[in-house]
């Protein structure tokens, strides 16, 4: 981990709200793992102070890319940055997908579940895959069609994709766990694994679903965060070991659904 000042290359909205920023830096691009994320400086002002957390998107030949959604003050001045500005980053941070959970099954899907930006580090472990040759299968889930992100980017790796959304918009009408439960009930698509981002509550329930199937599942958590780095105890998760609780940013984003207290 260290900090870059790193060229903008593009930062192009996608869908409304949704912006895909690529960052030249070849320290990224060759250290960041699927499930690591970054801290950056969103703004060079005193407001918003704070640096901000984003999952690492893709890795690119020069650099990494990320996939944020305007929420706040943060996200908006990110999104009036313009290509050849510079950004100041941290990263990668956090642990990252255990990969070996998919690898020793490999005749087996991995499935990979995400709601609203949560499929933002998920196609970045979907790439990781595909160079393993395991086979995908990418169930995305948003309130309505203009919240689905990537789906013709994960096709195009050759991922089965599923959509849903809340008003039926696209896909499916409903919660992306119901074709999770599909898949988990037929013999023939139980997956070797399952990997999720998005809300707690989506998160909670696959979690769950796992857990009734026996599936092993992991989930990379969004909190809010300050230092990224463990140091002001500021994104703390309750867990069921002894230290009853884990640090977001240290200890994950990503854990085994099964160390969660939800
Ligand atoms: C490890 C990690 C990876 C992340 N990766 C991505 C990503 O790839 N793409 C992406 O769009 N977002 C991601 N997020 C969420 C992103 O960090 C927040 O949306 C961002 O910090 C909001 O900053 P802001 O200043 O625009 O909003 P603020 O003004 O700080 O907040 C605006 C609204 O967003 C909510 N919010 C702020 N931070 C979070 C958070 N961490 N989780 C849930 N709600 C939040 C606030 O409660 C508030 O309602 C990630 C968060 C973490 C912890
Ligand atoms: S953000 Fe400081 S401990 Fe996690």
């Amino acid at each position: 981990m260290k900090q870059v000042q790193a060229k903008i290359l593009k930062n192009k909205e996608i869908a409304k709200g949704f912006y895909r920023m690529r960052i030249a830096s070849s320290y990224l691009a060759g250290y960041s793992r699927p499930g690591q994320f970054v801290e950056v400086r969103c703004s060079q002002e005193t407001d918003p102070l704070l640096r901000r957390p984003f999952g690492i998107h893709r890795v690119i030949d020069a650099g990494i890319e990320l996939l944020y959604e305007v929420v706040g003050r943060g996200t908006d001045a990110l999104s009036q940055k313009k290509p050849g500005e510079t950004l100041d980053i941290i990263g990668p941070l956090g642990n990252g997908f255990d990969l070996g959970l998919a690898t020793c099954a490999r005749q087996r899907p991995a499935i990979l579940v995400a709601g609203g930006n949560g499929v933002a580090p998920l196609f970045f472990l979907a790439e990781e895959l595909k160079r393993k040759s395991i086979k995908i299968h990418v169930l995305i889930g948003g309130r309505s069609k203009g919240h689905i992100l990537c789906e013709k980017e994960f096709k195009k790796l050759g991922a089965k994709a599923v959509i849903t959304t809340d008003d039926g918009s696209k896909g499916l009408k409903g919660l992306v766990t119901n074709p999770l439960l599909t898949a988990l009930s037929a013999a023939a698509s139980r997956p070797s694994v399952i990997y999720a981002c998005g809300p707690t509550g989506m998160l909670k329930a696959v979690s769950r679903l796992a857990y009734s199937s026996g599936v092993p599942c992991q989930v990379s958590l969004e909190e809010h965060m300050a230092c990224g780095v463990g140091v002001c105890l500021g994104c703390p998760v309750k867990v069921k070991t002894d230290s009853r609780y884990k640090m977001v940013c240290k200890d994950g984003p990503v854990f085994d659904a099964g160390e969660i207290i939800w």
